[in-house]
């Protein structure tokens, strides 16, 4: 087949900072995912979207490019509206779990099509796989029907959902092209739009512990897929919300399944509580329910038993016990004072490294690895008390998450105890 470009023309348009053609995108994502593109052409020009960007039209483009390149998922047949969250990546942000079942109380189908953890940030699927029995790989017929049944899902998103997006963000992880917002946003809106849901809630993460590390940065991503979703049809809104420090008290797999569960049993801790009342409220809404109040059913055990049938009808057992370290280390505090900062992203490297995240995607991750955080920003501390426990299965692995947690607490004498709002603005269309 003649191909109609050369990729080095492409690669020295976006390189030079003109604005690539239409037919230039279609062709650069299908030649790249027939592997006619060569991946170092295909991260020279990340790198160059990396630094010169791209326009609304072009990153519109890029996006439907994407979509096209593997199959949409098709929920029409369902009785039900679909409703469907995204999160851009955080440190303990194990929401997805309570959140699938609780909009599932109301009648809205979830169909979260989910990924593992790569980096810093743990993967939704990585945390259920902690359950005994529990499997991820769903065809879509199955899907279908737990939608119909249960009415959420939580599993791997299939091969053939954006396949350009999967060879692409695997590049851009090796090649320091994730932190782009043309990139990021064609990313997760790719997925989003290719996997049908009707309306859509973006938690885009803004902190130490997010790809977006201020707020301007993260609204204009929150604007950019508000924008792409609202044109392909999709209902969407983004939450902004703080990852300076991570998300309720535990980090790791099985530690966080243990703090969903909480939650689902009308307790947990409160910003987790917050977050996913916060999410659920707008997916509801999305889906056309703003008269219900979620909170109730976290609380009465409504969600629980959407959970239990949920996680069942995957394999799981939801009353097997989770697997627990054998090996655990403490981390104390050295002074008397104010707790101002608990740094969500070493945090997060710090539970990477004691096995619960991997450094390439084929690595296995270990179920009990972790971090459990027994003090949050704003609480008063006593030298010596306990802040963390360190939780792993191979113990050589405490040096080096030590290492990264060298900075990570910040304890003033006389620093004041912050009111911390999770939810800090919203974008709609
Ligand atoms: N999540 C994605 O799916 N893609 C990105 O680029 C970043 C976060």
């Amino acid at each position: 087949m003649t191909e109609p470009f050369d990729a080095v023309d492409v690669i020295r348009a976006k390189r030079d900072r003109e604005e690539l053609s239409g037919e230039q995108i279609d062709w650069v994502i299908d030649a790249y995912t027939r592997g006619v593109v060569a991946e170092e052409q295909m991260s020279a020009l990340a790198m160059a979207i990396f630094l010169n960007g791209m326009g609304r039209a072009e990153i519109a483009r890029w996006t439907d490019a994407m979509i096209r390149s593997g199959e949409r998922m098709d929920f029409s047949a369902l009785s039900r509206p679909t409703s469907d969250k995204h999160s851009t990546g955080g440190v303990g942000d194990k929401i997805t779990l309570p959140l699938a079942p609780l909009v599932a109380v109301f009648g809205v189908a979830v169909p979260q099509l989910s990924g593992r953890g790569l980096g810093h940030t743990g993967g939704t699927l990585d945390k259920l796989e902690a359950i005994p029995g529990w499997r991820a790989a769903l065809s879509n017929e199955e899907v279908l029907a737990q939608l119909e049944d249960v009415g959420a899902v939580i599993c791997a998103a299939g091969s053939g959902l954006a396949p350009a997006d999967k060879k692409l963000y695997a590049l851009r992880d090796t090649t320091s092209t994730v932190e782009s917002i043309p990139l990021i946003a064609s990313s997760i809106m790719s997925k989003k739009i290719a996997e049908g849901t009707g309306s859509l809630v973006l938690d885009v993460k803004v902190g130490s512990g997010a790809f977006m590390k201020d707020l301007d940065r993260a609204r204009q991503l929150a604007e950019t897929m508000v924008a792409l979703g609202t044109d392909a049809g999709v209902r969407t809104v983004a939450l902004l919300t703080d990852m300076s420090t991570p998300l309720g008290l535990t980090v790791g797999n099985a530690l966080e399944v243990r703090e969903s569960v909480e939650v689902l049993a009308g307790g947990g801790p409160s910003d987790v509580v917050e977050l996913t009342v916060a999410l659920a409220r707008e997916m509801l809404a999305g889906a056309g329910r703003d008269d219900v109040d979620p909170e109730a059913a976290l609380k009465d055990g409504r969600a629980m038993d959407v959970w239990r049938r949920m996680i069942a009808a995957q394999d799981g057992d939801p009353d097997a016990p989770l697997p627990v370290a054998e090996h655990t280390e403490d981390v104390v505090a050295e002074a008397d004072g104010v707790l101002t900062g608990l740094d969500a992203y070493d945090v997060g490297v710090a539970s990477w490294r004691l096995g619960a995240g991997r450094a390439r995607k084929e690595d296995p991750v270990q179920a009990v690895a972790g971090i459990e955080i027994h003090a949050k920003p704003g609480e008063r501390v006593r030298a010596g008390q306990k802040l963390l426990t360190l939780h792993t299965a191979t113990p050589e692995r405490f040096t080096r998450a030590k290492e990264a947690l060298a900075g990570a607490v910040t304890i003033e004498p006389d620093g004041a105890a912050e009111d911390r709002s999770i939810v800090l603005d919203k974008v709609t269309a």
